[in-house]
């Protein structure tokens, strides 16, 4: 199958090939007297990411192409194939490479002591090696227990709340920063510059989506964008508090009660409110793709509870502020991964729930630019917060 289209700069399949050849010849480097055999590619936007058999035993092997979206590469933001290949060459063998500072990160928060992750089975060849976390991903644990959504996010919160925690910013400096996965930076590294118009103009081209539907869409986003941006700027500059960075229900397993972290990219923030945003806001994505309309309501609540009692541990003077800066991040979040998902080309298979997200694309768009008229408004506070769900409660319903 050729998967390279008008709009595709680099071909998938090519991609594909070279990555699992690099991630091969890694495993047979560590490893040389096993037997390693690659499984099928794990569904990721990101980085190539497959199961490994070495002997008996399971690893999962993760690849990053110059630190960009996979997304990105295929859509020529690395340039064509051959500048990709020779960039990459360079890439893998600099400090820069973020399958190391991952390894770093991981080797940082065992340290610490304060949050399970889990194991790195080797780093070689700018291939990070890991063994499976235990359990199932708190994903899938909300999709099928939605009920006990506020319990399970508390309980995550609680587990990083450590880490944003003075006793984790005095180690600040210990660790490489990965800085790739930051919500503002990304949304501003998207929308902030020339390319901005062009790239929001080509969403949704080979998503499927109907060209009424997918013009819809562009708008809904281009208003957003531009109230998100103004309102990026009130957000504090400060860099005290060390945030987990990725803080998404899919890289939170869950074991009985024991929680089993994957996929850090720590990085210093003015407080927690990154991770807050985008657990919170991703959970409500599963909630809005959820089959069944009450199960869908069932994670909006417990969302809006776990997010209410987490500022409810808050000083007062502060709350008012916070929480609006956790909606903007979690609209911001949203954004991306919505266009990250429209962009996608043809040849990259997308995770049954970011499928569901282009399929909701017009929903999601709608209720991104709802919540960001009421965030450029005047109302705060819990106010704010109770007139945000309602929103995100009624979306939850209407998509069937
Ligand atoms: N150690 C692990 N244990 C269990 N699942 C994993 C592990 N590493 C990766 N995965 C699976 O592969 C997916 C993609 O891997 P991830 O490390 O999140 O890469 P990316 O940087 O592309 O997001 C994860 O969401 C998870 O489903
Ligand atoms: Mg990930």
């Amino acid at each position: 199958m050729t998967t390279t289209s008008d709009s595709t700069s680099v071909n998938a399949v090519l991609l594909r090939t070279a990555s699992e050849q690099a991630i091969a010849r890694a495993a047979e480097d560590l490893w040389p007297d096993r037997h390693v055999v690659l499984g099928p590619p794990c569904p990721s936007v990101t980085s190539y990411v497959c199961r490994v058999t070495v002997d008996q035993e399971e690893v999962i092997a993760k690849y990053s192409w110059l630190g960009l979206s996979l997304v990105s590469i295929l859509r020529g933001a690395g340039g064509s194939w051959d500048k990709v290949q020779a960039a990459q060459a360079a890439y893998v063998q600099s400090t820069e490479l973020l399958t190391t500072r991952e390894a770093q990160n991981l080797a940082f928060l065992r340290k610490l002591g304060r949050l399970r992750v889990c194991d790195t089975a080797g780093v070689h060849g700018g291939v990070l090696f890991t063994r499976p976390a235990p359990g199932v991903a708190l994903a899938d644990v909300l999709a099928a227990r939605p009920g006990e959504t506020g319990a399970f996010l508390t309980s995550v919160l609680v587990a990083v709340g450590e880490l944003h925690s003075t006793a984790g910013a005095t180690c600040l400096r210990e660790v490489a920063p990965i800085r790739e996965r930051a919500i503002e930076g990304v949304f501003r590294r998207k929308f902030n510059g020339l390319s901005a118009t062009a790239y929001l103009r080509a969403l949704g081209r080979d998503s499927g989506l109907p060209e009424a539907k997918r013009l819809e869409v562009i708008e809904l986003v281009q208003t957003a964008v531009g109230r998100l941006l103004r309102l990026a700027d009130a957000i504090s500059s400060r860099r005290d508090t060390m945030v987990f960075g990725d803080l998404k229900p899919e890289h939170v397993f869950l074991d009985g009660h024991r929680l089993t972290f994957i996929d850090p990219a720590v990085q210093s923030s003015a407080g927690p409110q990154p991770d807050v945003a985008k657990l919170a806001g991703r959970s409500l994505l599963l909630a809005l793709g959820h089959p069944q309309r009450d199960a869908g309501r069932q994670i909006v609540h417990g969302a809006a509870s776990a997010l209410t009692r987490h500022v409810a541990g808050l000083p007062a003077s502060g709350r008012a502020a916070y929480l609006r800066e956790v909606m903007v991040l979690w609209l911001m979040d949203t954004v991306n991964i919505l266009t990250t998902c429209l962009s996608s080309p043809p040849g990259l298979p997308l995770a049954p729930h970011q499928a569901a997200l282009v399929v909701q694309a017009r929903t999601v768009a709608g209720l991104v630019g709802r919540v960001s008229a009421l965030l450029v408004g005047s109302t705060a506070g819990l106010r704010l917060l109770d007139a945000v769900f309602s929103e995100v409660e009624h979306a939850a319903g209407s998509y069937r």
